[in-house]
């Protein structure tokens, strides 16, 4: 049995799939496995109780339960959450959106390959358009995701060192030229792996590049504003005909509904709906459901700012903490942790590719994620700091947290030493 092109581009190897398999291996295991790893939003004991409560409310309203896992909601995803949700952004933000301007997905990893293969790829006057990531390294997620891997153009930040150990990638407006043959700009805000946080002038330039285009700037709100709100510095959201916000239920601690929200002009949000229906003719009901009466009361907004913004931000600054003691004799610099769940560390110099280290570390348990796989659309530059970081949750048990950073800080301080 063979598989067709399709079917080969799929069953491969690749770095989103490495950490996805990683988090059963960690599991499973019998020896102690330090999860440093994936994607996994932290279990906040308030946040576990008031997702209890609401399940509690629609078990208790008969009526409520039947309607979540009885029916097929329509494509665009379930009516009464969208027009709850379109309220309270106006309400928040002032904007002028209507129900016509979101679209429900079965998560925002499913959002973003409708959105790429949506604005990438062949078009019907013969051009071939790529996905512009203006600010490399971007998100492991979106590397695997298009049938082609010429799909995304990058290009290298410019690097701002801070004091204290820390530095800051910055979106080098000098270096995006020759957008003739763009289809779209994405940013992930905060950016995942490096907690980045764009600043709003450099977004505001981006909308604007992305209007004089006539393309989309796509943001991806997964850690982002206005939920779950991760961000520790003062940054705006902002909408507009040619925006499309991504958000995601995910990082509320809900990452097993598989709930994804699409924010855009009338057209894209057909377009989504259609391409529900075709590809899975409904979205789950479960996510929506369950947050609907906290966007209906605004609550899911002040959940955010109260208890998972400060909840991170305490964590962030612990885990930092802990890298600058067990790692002080190694030449580490941290990624200014403006935002989102992880620490990105660059080890200036190593000695091994961080795809090695990756590898030394998970024979000892240690699960981490090799910088490599971070560079959509830089993989042919042969830049050598994309070889020199890793990323790291911080969102796990603080314990685990702490003890593995001292494990990656000895196995480091071998590399050195080697
Ligand atoms: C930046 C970013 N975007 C999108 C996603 C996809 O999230 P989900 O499909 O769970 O909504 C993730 C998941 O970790 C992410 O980190």
């Amino acid at each position: 049995m063979q598989f067709s092109s399709f079917g080969k581009f799929f069953n491969r190897k690749t770095g989103i799939v490495d950490l996805m398999e990683d988090f059963g291996c960690a599991y499973q295991s019998e020896k102690p496995v330090y999860m440093l790893g994936g994607g996994n939003p932290a279990h906040i004991p308030q946040m576990q109780q008031c997702f209890r409560k609401q399940m509690r409310e629609i078990l208790d309203d008969g009526k409520a339960f039947d309607r979540m896992v009885g029916n097929y909601d329509v494509p665009q995803g379930e009516s009464e959450f969208i027009n709850n949700l379109a309220e309270l952004l106006n309400q928040t933000y002032g904007w002028p959106i209507t129900s016509k301007n979101i679209a429900l997905s079965n998560g925002s990893q499913s959002s973003f390959f409708a959105l790429f293969n949506a604005f990438g790829g062949d078009y019907s006057n013969g051009s071939f358009k790529q996905i512009l990531l203006p600010l490399a390294p971007e998100y492991i997620g979106y590397t695997d995701i298009a049938n082609n891997r010429e799909l995304f153009k990058s290009t290298r930040p410019s690097i701002e060192y801070k004091n204290d150990g820390y530095f800051k990638y910055r979106v080098d407006f000098d270096a995006l030229t020759d957008l003739k043959e763009i289809g779209a700009i994405c940013v992930s805000r905060p950016t995942n792996p490096t907690g980045n946080v764009i600043t709003d002038s450099e977004l505001d330039k981006l909308s604007k590049i992305a209007k004089l285009q006539d393309v989309p700037l796509i943001i991806d709100g997964a850690y982002g504003i206005p939920f779950p709100g991760i961000i520790f510095n003062n940054a705006s959201v902002i909408w507009d005909q040619h925006i499309i916000l991504c958000f995601s239920l995910s990082k509320l601690g809900l990452p097993g509904v598989r709930t994804g929200i699409v924010i855009a002009n009338e057209h894209t949000i057909e377009m989504l709906s259609h391409l529900n229906a075709i590809y899975q003719l409904a979205i789950g009901s479960t996510g929506p459901a369950l947050v609907n009466s906290l966007v209906k009361s605004g609550k899911i907004l002040k959940l955010s700012q109260n208890v998972i913004r400060p909840y991170y931000r305490q964590r962030m600054q612990e885990a930092a903490n802990w890298v600058k003691h067990y790692m002080r004799d190694i030449p580490v610099l941290i990624h200014q942790p403006e935002g989102a769940i992880f620490l990105w560390l660059w080890f200036k110099n190593l000695p091994i590719s961080t795809l090695e280290l990756y590898r030394r570390l998970k024979s000892r348990g240690i699960f981490v994620v090799a910088g490599e796989h971070f560079f959509p659309g830089l993989e042919s530059d042969d830049w050598q700091h994309k070889h020199e970081c890793i990323r790291l949750s911080y969102a796990g048990n603080p314990d685990i947290v702490e003890t593995g950073i001292r494990l990656i800080a000895e196995e480091l301080k071998d590399c050195y030493r080697q």
